[in-house]
Protein backbone atom coordinates (compact mmCIF):
# COMPACT_ATOMS: atom_id res chain seq x y z
CA UNK A 1 0.00 0.00 0.00
CA UNK A 2 2.74 2.09 0.58
CA UNK A 3 4.63 0.88 -2.38
CA UNK A 4 1.95 1.84 -4.42
CA UNK A 5 1.73 5.76 -3.09
CA UNK A 6 5.08 6.33 -3.58
CA UNK A 7 4.81 4.73 -7.01
CA UNK A 8 2.43 7.70 -7.68
CA UNK A 9 4.28 10.30 -6.18
CA UNK A 10 6.42 9.58 -8.82
CA UNK A 11 3.59 11.23 -11.00
CA UNK A 12 2.59 13.92 -8.58
CA UNK A 13 3.79 16.60 -11.39
CA UNK A 14 1.55 17.89 -14.01
CA UNK A 15 3.07 17.28 -17.07
CA UNK A 16 2.86 14.10 -17.98
CA UNK A 17 4.82 11.96 -21.16
CA UNK A 18 5.47 8.32 -20.55
CA UNK A 19 3.79 5.67 -18.42
CA UNK A 20 5.70 3.53 -16.01
CA UNK A 21 4.76 0.70 -13.23
CA UNK A 22 7.67 0.80 -10.56
CA UNK A 23 8.10 -3.66 -9.81
CA UNK A 24 8.62 -3.58 -6.32
CA UNK A 25 11.81 -6.12 -5.48
CA UNK A 26 10.32 -6.28 -2.07
CA UNK A 27 7.86 -8.54 -1.27
CA UNK A 28 6.96 -6.89 2.06
CA UNK A 29 6.89 -3.40 0.01
CA UNK A 30 8.35 -1.02 2.24
CA UNK A 31 11.68 -2.22 3.81
CA UNK A 32 13.71 -0.20 6.53
CA UNK A 33 16.02 2.54 5.46
CA UNK A 34 19.54 1.29 4.46
CA UNK A 35 20.95 4.58 4.97
CA UNK A 36 18.38 6.14 7.42
CA UNK A 37 19.41 8.45 10.69
CA UNK A 38 20.97 6.50 13.78
CA UNK A 39 18.04 5.73 15.49
CA UNK A 40 15.66 5.93 12.69
CA UNK A 41 13.37 2.64 13.24
CA UNK A 42 10.98 1.43 10.07
CA UNK A 43 7.63 1.11 9.27
CA UNK A 44 6.81 -1.60 11.08
CA UNK A 45 8.14 -0.72 14.48
CA UNK A 46 6.82 2.40 14.17
CA UNK A 47 2.75 0.86 12.86
CA UNK A 48 1.00 -1.98 14.28
CA UNK A 49 0.19 -3.03 10.11
CA UNK A 50 -1.15 -6.86 11.11
CA UNK A 51 -4.44 -5.45 10.37
CA UNK A 52 -3.87 -3.83 7.46
CA UNK A 53 -5.02 -6.21 4.19
CA UNK A 54 -2.60 -5.67 0.91
CA UNK A 55 -3.91 -7.57 -2.13
CA UNK A 56 -2.80 -7.70 -5.55
CA UNK A 57 -4.70 -8.83 -8.76
CA UNK A 58 -5.19 -7.47 -12.06
CA UNK A 59 -6.55 -4.26 -11.20
CA UNK A 60 -4.76 -3.01 -9.16
CA UNK A 61 -3.40 -3.50 -4.97
CA UNK A 62 -6.23 -3.38 -2.52
CA UNK A 63 -5.39 -1.53 0.39
CA UNK A 64 -7.84 -2.29 3.36
CA UNK A 65 -8.14 -2.75 7.15
CA UNK A 66 -6.29 -0.38 9.39
CA UNK A 67 -2.44 0.58 11.03
CA UNK A 68 -1.46 1.33 14.52
CA UNK A 69 0.60 4.12 15.80
CA UNK A 70 3.36 2.72 18.08
CA UNK A 71 5.48 5.39 17.79
CA UNK A 72 5.07 8.18 20.50
CA UNK A 73 5.88 11.88 21.22
CA UNK A 74 5.08 14.73 23.20
CA UNK A 75 2.06 16.27 21.20
CA UNK A 76 3.97 19.61 20.99
CA UNK A 77 6.53 17.94 19.07
CA UNK A 78 6.44 18.78 14.92
CA UNK A 79 7.14 16.46 12.52
CA UNK A 80 8.50 17.07 9.15
CA UNK A 81 8.42 14.68 6.39
CA UNK A 82 10.87 13.81 3.73
CA UNK A 83 10.30 12.00 0.59
CA UNK A 84 13.35 11.69 -1.91
CA UNK A 85 13.73 9.37 -4.62
CA UNK A 86 17.01 8.03 -5.48
CA UNK A 87 18.61 6.14 -8.51
CA UNK A 88 20.93 3.62 -8.71
CA UNK A 89 23.61 4.34 -10.82
CA UNK A 90 27.10 2.58 -11.35
CA UNK A 91 27.02 1.19 -7.59
CA UNK A 92 25.44 4.35 -6.10
CA UNK A 93 22.51 5.32 -5.02
CA UNK A 94 22.13 8.65 -6.38
CA UNK A 95 19.91 11.89 -6.00
CA UNK A 96 16.85 13.04 -8.55
CA UNK A 97 14.86 15.39 -8.90
CA UNK A 98 11.78 14.25 -7.50
CA UNK A 99 12.21 15.08 -3.61
CA UNK A 100 9.95 17.50 -1.27
CA UNK A 101 10.27 18.02 2.34
CA UNK A 102 6.74 19.03 4.57
CA UNK A 103 7.92 20.75 7.43
CA UNK A 104 4.65 20.43 9.39
CA UNK A 105 3.61 16.96 8.18
CA UNK A 106 0.40 16.80 10.96
CA UNK A 107 -0.56 20.43 9.44
CA UNK A 108 -0.24 18.98 5.97
CA UNK A 109 -1.31 15.78 5.86
CA UNK A 110 -5.02 16.48 4.85
CA UNK A 111 -4.21 19.08 2.28
CA UNK A 112 -5.76 18.54 -0.32
CA UNK A 113 -3.21 19.78 -3.09
CA UNK A 114 -0.14 17.86 -1.76
CA UNK A 115 0.68 14.17 -2.30
CA UNK A 116 -0.17 13.09 1.31
CA UNK A 117 -3.47 13.29 0.64
CA UNK A 118 -4.37 12.56 -2.73
CA UNK A 119 -2.28 9.46 -2.36
CA UNK A 120 -2.23 8.16 0.64
CA UNK A 121 -4.66 9.93 3.58
CA UNK A 122 -7.62 10.68 1.52
CA UNK A 123 -8.03 7.03 2.09
CA UNK A 124 -8.56 7.30 6.03
CA UNK A 125 -11.81 6.81 7.35
CA UNK A 126 -11.14 8.41 10.48
CA UNK A 127 -10.01 11.99 9.54
CA UNK A 128 -10.81 13.80 12.56
CA UNK A 129 -9.47 11.19 14.97
CA UNK A 130 -6.10 11.47 12.98
CA UNK A 131 -6.35 15.00 12.50
CA UNK A 132 -6.28 15.61 16.31
CA UNK A 133 -3.63 12.87 17.34
CA UNK A 134 -1.51 12.78 13.93
CA UNK A 135 1.15 9.93 13.39
CA UNK A 136 2.74 9.47 17.08
CA UNK A 137 -0.24 8.96 19.69
CA UNK A 138 0.76 5.78 20.49
CA UNK A 139 -2.78 3.62 20.13
CA UNK A 140 -4.46 5.30 17.48
CA UNK A 141 -6.05 3.57 14.47
CA UNK A 142 -5.61 5.03 11.17
CA UNK A 143 -8.68 3.10 9.80
CA UNK A 144 -8.51 2.43 6.04
CA UNK A 145 -11.11 2.96 3.37
CA UNK A 146 -10.62 0.22 1.28
CA UNK A 147 -8.70 1.56 -1.70
CA UNK A 148 -7.37 -0.06 -5.18
CA UNK A 149 -4.12 1.81 -6.37
CA UNK A 150 -3.09 1.11 -10.02
CA UNK A 151 0.87 0.77 -9.90
CA UNK A 152 1.63 3.21 -12.55
CA UNK A 153 3.55 6.31 -12.47
CA UNK A 154 3.69 9.05 -14.97
CA UNK A 155 6.86 10.45 -15.89
CA UNK A 156 7.66 14.15 -16.00
CA UNK A 157 8.90 15.67 -19.23
CA UNK A 158 12.59 15.08 -18.41
CA UNK A 159 15.04 12.21 -18.10
CA UNK A 160 13.68 9.12 -19.00
CA UNK A 161 12.90 6.85 -15.73
CA UNK A 162 14.80 3.53 -16.56
CA UNK A 163 16.56 1.24 -13.65
CA UNK A 164 16.26 0.97 -10.56
CA UNK A 165 15.29 3.18 -8.22
CA UNK A 166 14.32 3.94 -4.42
CA UNK A 167 11.87 6.38 -2.65
CA UNK A 168 12.74 7.10 0.57
CA UNK A 169 10.52 8.44 3.60
CA UNK A 170 11.74 9.74 6.40
CA UNK A 171 9.78 11.64 9.37
CA UNK A 172 11.64 13.47 11.84
CA UNK A 173 10.47 15.11 14.95
CA UNK A 174 11.37 18.42 16.29
CA UNK A 175 10.93 19.41 19.90
CA UNK A 176 9.57 23.01 21.43
CA UNK A 177 12.90 24.87 20.82
CA UNK A 178 13.01 23.61 17.31
CA UNK A 179 15.88 20.52 17.76
CA UNK A 180 15.76 17.65 16.02
CA UNK A 181 15.45 14.75 18.36
CA UNK A 182 16.48 11.31 17.57
CA UNK A 183 13.11 9.26 17.25
CA UNK A 184 12.63 9.26 13.59
CA UNK A 185 10.76 7.23 11.42
CA UNK A 186 12.48 5.95 7.85
CA UNK A 187 11.72 2.99 5.28
CA UNK A 188 12.05 2.75 1.68
CA UNK A 189 10.48 0.61 -1.55
CA UNK A 190 12.88 -0.35 -3.85
CA UNK A 191 11.99 -1.27 -7.33
CA UNK A 192 12.32 -1.44 -11.21
CA UNK A 193 10.63 1.46 -13.49
CA UNK A 194 9.47 -0.36 -16.05
CA UNK A 195 8.00 1.66 -19.43
CA UNK A 196 4.08 0.77 -20.58
CA UNK A 197 3.62 2.78 -22.85
CA UNK A 198 5.05 5.04 -25.35
C1 LIG B 1 -9.02 -3.05 12.05
O1 LIG B 1 -8.97 -4.05 11.05
C2 LIG B 1 -9.38 -5.33 11.50
C3 LIG B 1 -9.14 -6.31 10.36
O2 LIG B 1 -9.73 -5.85 9.16
C4 LIG B 1 -10.85 -5.29 11.95
O3 LIG B 1 -11.24 -6.54 12.44
C5 LIG B 1 -10.98 -4.23 13.03
O4 LIG B 1 -12.36 -4.09 13.37
C6 LIG B 1 -10.43 -2.90 12.56
N1 LIG B 1 -10.46 -1.95 13.65
C7 LIG B 1 -11.00 -0.74 13.50
C8 LIG B 1 -10.92 0.15 14.70
O5 LIG B 1 -11.54 -0.38 12.48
Amino acid sequence: MFATLLILILGSTDILATDYILLVEDPDIYTPCTDGPPGSVGLNEAFDVSEMQVEMDEEGIHVSGNITTRWSLPPTYRISARMSVLHFNRGNWEPTVFNTLTPDFCDAMFNPNLFWYKYWFKNFENREEIQEKCLATQGTVLVYNPFVVVPRLNNVLGPTLKGRYKVVFLFEAFNEQDERQPSSVCFEITGDAEKIKN
